[in-house]
């Protein structure tokens, strides 16, 4: 069984502009970014790229149709590399600018197209959590599937991925929390997938170690405290990112994915409400596996007893940002057995990579519990 390997190169500069330089930034690149973050940092460098920004094709996480609409732009637009400058959505809507074209993207996530790689890729994440930078998968939502869907194919690996912690400055609290608590969850479900090792675990445990004390400080500190941990995190969540590259997540992202899809809670948000239920039932399930590792390390950085893990975990991330019911987020009684179905059906990839088989009962507690 293959226990790792890390294709993508990791470059760290203090600025953006070091970054260009030395990456030779220019027309034949097409620079997918947000409007801000050109506005603050790659404006003034008078690069010659293509520049596509975002926010031209909507607010928020990607669907198939924002991309359908990306591709078409560009598709008779000539460039060698992408290059990907934002958050998990910018860097998995890159991943896909720099396959074989497709006219409907949904036929890449079937899988009816064969998945090409044709561009160099380069992603530099200005948000702390996705470690998409480090991964082969891209996640979309299917208007059609009404649910968000993952594609994982090494023609979607990064070449590059960049670190630049002068673009983090400007990241408002919720955006790093909740983009920090993913990072958590990719470290803590890679810990526990079947595919973990010890190359794996090793950045399981640094990442997890780092975030948990950067939230320790900020729940002792205030909140202003997570400015002079920012390049920490950028690392944790590339290390997790590592991790998950390797071994995968699991029930945690595919319970979270009907309610970002449906009712549009962005990502990290959604796995949040997610997160402690999953490994509660995990560690009754299957006490004795590798879990308790899991539980020991948390016990020892929340200064608790295993059997508290979860309880002091919950506290915690209850200082970064309160954690709601789902019907807060519009979820109806009736969707308890559609998402328990969607699930099911469309996010097999992650629930085979569940540390305990989840049954069809143990899907739709979790979502009444959590109702
Ligand atoms: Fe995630």
């Amino acid at each position: 069984m293959q226990l790792f390997k890390l294709k993508t190169t990791v470059s760290r500069f203090d600025t953006f502009a070091e970054f260009a330089c030395t990456f030779d930034l220019g027309a034949n690149d097409l620079v997918l970014t947000h409007d801000f973050l050109y506005k603050s940092f790659i404006e003034r460098l008078g690069l010659k790229c293509l520049f596509v920004m975002l926010e031209k094709y909507g607010q928020g996480e990607p669907s198939d149709e924002m991309i359908n609409r990306i591709i078409a732009d560009v598709a008779n637009s000539k460039y060698d590399r992408v290059v990907a400058i934002g958050g998990g959505t910018v860097i998995d809507v890159s991943k896909l600018l720099a396959i074989n074209f497709v006219t409907n993207v949904a036929d890449a996530f079937e899988r009816k197209v064969p998945i090409v790689k044709e561009k160099r890729l380069i992603t530099v994440p200005t948000t702390c959590g996705t470690g998409s930078e480090m991964t082969n998968i891209t996640i979309a939502e299917l208007k059609s599937k009404n649910t968000k869907m993952g594609l994982a194919d090494d023609a979607l690996l990064p070449d590059d991925a960049v670190l630049i912690p002068e673009l983090l400055m400007g990241l408002p609290f919720k955006f790093f929390a909740f983009s920090a608590i993913d990072a958590l969850i990719h470290a803590t479900e890679s810990y526990v997938s079947p595919k973990s090792n010890p190359y794996t675990q090793m950045y399981c445990r640094e990442a997890i170690s780092i975030i948990v004390d950067v939230f320790s400080n900020i729940a002792a500190k205030g909140a202003d405290y997570y400015k002079e941990r920012l390049e920490d995190m950028l690392i944790a969540s590339n290390y997790a990112g590592i991790a998950f590259g390797n071994t995968g997540v699991g029930a945690v992202h595919a319970l979270s994915y009907p309610l970002g899809g449906v009712y549009h809670v962005p990502h990290g948000e959604a796995n949040y409400q997610f997160f402690t239920k999953v490994f509660k039932l995990y560690s009754e399930k299957k006490p004795c596996g590798i879990i308790r590792e899991v539980n020991s390390l948390y016990a020892k950085l929340l200064n608790t007893s295993e059997d508290m893990v979860y309880i002091k975990l919950d506290e915690l991330l209850g200082h970064m940002i309160s954690k709601n019911s789902l019907r807060f987020y519009g979820m109806q009684q009736s969707d308890i057995d559609s998402f328990t179905g969607s699930v099911l059906l469309g996010q097999q990839r992650l629930l085979n990579n569940n540390y305990a088989p989840f049954s069809e009962d143990d899907i739709r507690g979790i979502y009444t519990e959590l109702f």
